[in-house]
């Protein structure tokens, strides 16, 4: 939803042009930035005028038809909206990924995909600390940065240790930057962690980088194995586990929490199904996943993950029961308001959905 109207008058001032904060939009690919052999930074513009406001961490989806097929995929956001006029995001080609493979291959200047978002409670503005400490490997750098970025542009206060772990000097995602924000910022101090320099990480060498580690408010992103041992080594310093925020964003972990989502079918009639700005009412069986009855009617619904992961399917109920077996990207407020997760709720009574 754009909060003004938009205009395609190309005078406009830039800054003079309305503020994106939720919906699905076409998005102008201007630059692509080659960082490391597999990882490159797509640098965005709206196609119709517009500034980009997200919470630093979140992420938005892009949509693209691959086959015949509209394939969704949610990657982090890695800038920051205090650069409001262009959004990066930072992605590796995954081998045999279909949608990183269709972007390295053909997302160049000038080409156009459409994105939807941004959703996420991985982020800096809900779950906000001054004493941080971010902590990523490889790609999951993304939304750690999009946080430092957005923390050093406002001026907070905030004092940022900054732990990234890579393969090797040449898999460092942001080298440059990393290093000149460390020299110009006082409370900004990172260190590297590089396999073939330093081995793994481990409890010891991470309390002689981070000697506060408890004073400390500790987000990370990166693989399952990475976040399980770094999670492992928190608990085993006694670490307070309630300041320790985590992204996940690896298939085998979402399938892990997508088999943990799956809500039990049940037996009985079943239930109608009103989609409340189409007025179409829909007869659903009660094992029916919700976003499925939405699909099929053509409302604009997006299943990107189908995991309860994303957050990207997230409708609202204005009257009856569902049974969800994820609500884990909603926030205690959207709870309240009646939002769930629709690849992952089954309706347990006649429903009327906000959409
Ligand atoms: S599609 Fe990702 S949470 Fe439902």
């Amino acid at each position: 939803m754009l909060i003004s109207e938009p205009t395609n008058n190309e005078s406009l001032d830039w800054a003079q042009a309305p503020l994106w904060e939720k919906g699905t939009v076409e998005l102008i690919c201007q630059q692509v930035i080659r960082e490391t052999a597999d990882i490159s930074t797509f640098v965005f513009q709206m196609k119709e005028k517009a500034r980009f406001n997200f919470k630093p961490g979140q992420f938005i989806t892009l949509m693209q038809e691959l086959d015949g097929e509209m394939v969704y995929r949610s990657y982090t956001i890695s800038s920051s909206p205090s650069r409001p006029y262009t959004l990066n995001l930072t992605i590796q080609r995954v081998e045999g990924g279909r949608m990183s493979g269709w972007l390295f291959d053909h997302l160049k200047p000038g080409a156009t995909i459409k994105a939807t978002g941004p959703d996420g409670v991985f982020n800096i503005i809900d779950k906000p600390a001054t004493n941080v400490l971010f902590m990523s490997a490889s790609c999951g750098i993304t939304p750690v940065m999009s946080m430092s970025r957005w923390l050093l542009d406002t001026c907070t206060d905030a004092d940022i240790r900054f732990i990234h772990s890579a393969r090797s000097e040449a898999d460092i995602v942001y080298r440059r930057e990393l290093e000149m924000l460390d020299e110009q910022h006082a409370f900004f101090n990172h260190s590297t962690v590089l396999d073939d320099r330093d081995g793994w990480l481990n409890l010891e060498k991470l309390q002689q980088l981070v000697p506060d580690l408890h004073s400390r408010t500790l987000y990370i992103c990166g693989s399952p194995v990475y976040i399980e041992a770094v999670r492992e080594m928190a608990k085993s310093a006694g670490f307070n586990m309630d300041n320790f925020h985590h992204e996940i964003f690896n298939d085998a972990m979402i399938k892990e929490i997508a088999d943990r989502s799956e809500v039990p079918e049940v037996s009985g009639e079943g239930f109608e199904v009103a989609l409340d700005k189409s007025g179409v009412v829909v007869t659903v069986d009660p094992n029916e996943l919700l976003v499925d009855t939405l699909m099929a009617q053509k409302a604009p619904v997006v299943a990107a993950c189908r995991a309860g992961v994303c957050g990207a399917c997230k409708v609202k109920i204005i009257d009856g029961e569902v049974e969800s077996g994820s609500q884990m990207t909603l926030t205690p407020q959207e709870i309240e308001q009646g939002y769930v997760l629709s690849c992952c709720s089954r309706p347990r009574s006649d429903l009327r959905v906000d959409i």
